[in-house]
């Protein structure tokens, strides 16, 4: 089952085309990875499928929901951790949790388990008395991916949710979103970082608003014919930009 679909979906801001029409498809219980250097239109297209944001042109649909005509029951089965997810720093985790199970209607009584299952395999049940100001910065992150989940979003959008963090704790965050996977949730997530890119079903390289490459990590990687994704995307964008008009 197709769980996100973009079709000619372009925004605009003035002259500038954050997102040029972009074609793209996500199957259930996939793991998508959008990469791209700064700029390159990564946080509007997620703003855009998460129905933050209008396009210019073009439509979207996540999990068979038009991203216009039906944001409001779009945005009960998604989750979006966007760049700088609200934590509230002077609340303890579980404080949190709890506010944001209230944000999202999450009932008193049905809670308790859930919110048992996520201090569980984000690993933060020690912590949750701790103030979120005083987690570290690979905690805090897993907290914000905690608070998205409170809900049980079939789809999570995460939008570089790794960006500064240590080596080992974005790896503990990779276990996690395999987890997740297990339960059918899609996860579209946009990342700087190769390695984790590598971790993806499958990736879209996008470049100025463009999507240059979008395919599985070993089909871009063979077809560029180098070893690792970071040199085949270099050379995806290098060709691109040879092909620009002066
Ligand atoms: N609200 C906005 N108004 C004007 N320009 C914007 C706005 N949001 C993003 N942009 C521009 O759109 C382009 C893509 O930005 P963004 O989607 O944030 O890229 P990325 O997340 O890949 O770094 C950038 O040139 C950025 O400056
Ligand atoms: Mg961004």
């Amino acid at each position: 089952m197709v769980t996100i679909k973009a079709a000619g979906l372009t925004k605009r801001f003035a002259s500038l085309v954050a997102v040029d029409n972009l074609n793209l498809e996500v199957e259930e219980g996939e793991i998508f990875g959008l990469v791209g250097p700064d700029g390159a239109g990564k946080t509007t297209t997620m703003r855009l499928l998460t129905s933050i944001l209008d396009p210019s042109q073009g439509e979207a649909w996540v999990f068979n929901k038009h991203t216009v005509k039906e944001a409001e029951s779009l945005k009960e089965s998604i989750a979006y951790m966007s760049q700088r997810f609200g934590l509230y720093e002077e609340l303890s985790v579980i404080e949190n949790i709890n506010f944001y199970a209230d944000v999202y209607g999450v009932a008193k009584d049905k809670r308790k388990d859930s919110i048992d299952r996520l201090l569980g395999f984000s690993g933060l049940m020690p912590f949750k008395e701790r103030l979120a100001g005083k987690l570290s910065g690979g905690m805090k992150q897993k907290l914000g991916l905690a608070c998205s989940l409170i809900h049980t979003p079939k789809v999570l959008f995460l939008d570089e949710p790794t960006n500064g963090v240590d080596p080992v704790s974005r790896r503990d965050f990779w276990c996690i979103l395999y987890e997740l996977l297990k339960e059918k949730v899609t996860i579209f997530c946009s990342t700087c970082y190769l390695d984790e890119a590598e971790r993806c079903h499958r990736v879209g390289l996008m470049h100025k608003g463009k999507l240059l490459r979008c395919d599985t990590p070993d089909v871009i990687k063979n077809e560029c014919n180098v070893k690792s994704l970071e040199e085949a995307f270099i050379s995806i964008i290098k060709d691109y930009e040879s092909k620009q008009p002066e």
